[in-house]
């Protein structure tokens, strides 16, 4: 099963919760929200207190993604703030181990993400305990720019890696996904798609993720 998950980070911020119900009418499954504290990354986005104001509007999963220097310090929160699943970057702690014990504290589903430059052999020690990576297809920090075609072949490589030790993980996508290049990524072993740009930019949001949607069927992972 594929899921599409709308980042915020590139909707009318004026606007929120028309935007939110555009996508959730349209048939995605979850809401990505991009967390930068403008060290992390050289940006800076929005924090808990916008997370739980848009929580009372849908019941989109929030897939939450941390782009923050030592992550545990706001697991509590986001978790308060009504996140159902918590990502951190693995480049952003040095104890990974104690991020995914404080996330999986709160009986929720940890992910780790990584960056372009990080190599996916990085996280294989910790996939029993994870039930999501996000392989980076750009370099974190803003939506709007253009895949990189080689982290493809990370997602295979871990796909690959999942099935040959019997591990069942979600590989999400992160960075320059549109209708046309969408194939290649589930091609790859990618089952849950974060689109920004292309959803919320797009003056036809639903039928982006319809087609998306579409493509994923007819380019499951073949292995
Ligand atoms: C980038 C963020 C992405 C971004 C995706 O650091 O993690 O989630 O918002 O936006 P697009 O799809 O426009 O690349
Ligand atoms: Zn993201």
């Amino acid at each position: 099963m594929t899921y599409i998950s709308p980042s915020l980070l590139a909707a009318d911020y004026a606007h929120l919760a028309d935007e939110i119900k555009k996508v959730e009418d349209a048939g995605a499954a979850y809401l990505h929200l991009d967390i930068m504290d403008g060290a992390f990354v050289p940006n800076i986005s929005f924090g808990p207190e916008l997370v739980a104001s848009i929580r009372k509007h849908t019941k989109l999963i929030f897939d939450v993604h941390l782009m923050i220097n030592d992550p545990i310090r706001y697991i509590d929160r986001f978790v308060k703030a009504g996140a159902d699943m918590i990502t951190f970057h693995v480049e952003s702690t040095n104890d990974p181990e104690a991020v995914i014990r404080a996330i999986a504290s709160h009986e929720m589903r940890a992910g780790m993400a990584i960056s372009p430059a990080t190599p996916i052999e990085t996280v294989f020690p910790y996939l029993p305990k994870l039930s999501q990576v996000t392989v980076m297809t750009v370099e974190p920090g803003f939506s709007g720019q253009t895949l990189m075609v080689p982290m493809l072949d990370k997602v295979r490589v871990l796909r690959r890696y999942c099935m040959e030790n019997g591990l069942k993980l979600d590989i999400e996508v992160d960075g320059g996904i549109t209708p046309e290049n969408v194939g290649y990524c589930t091609g790859a072993g990618a089952n849950v798609i974060v689109a920004g740009s292309a959803i919320f930019k797009s003056k036809k949001p639903r039928s982006v993720i319809v087609s998306m949607k579409d493509t994923a069927k007819i380019n499951p992972f073949l292995g």
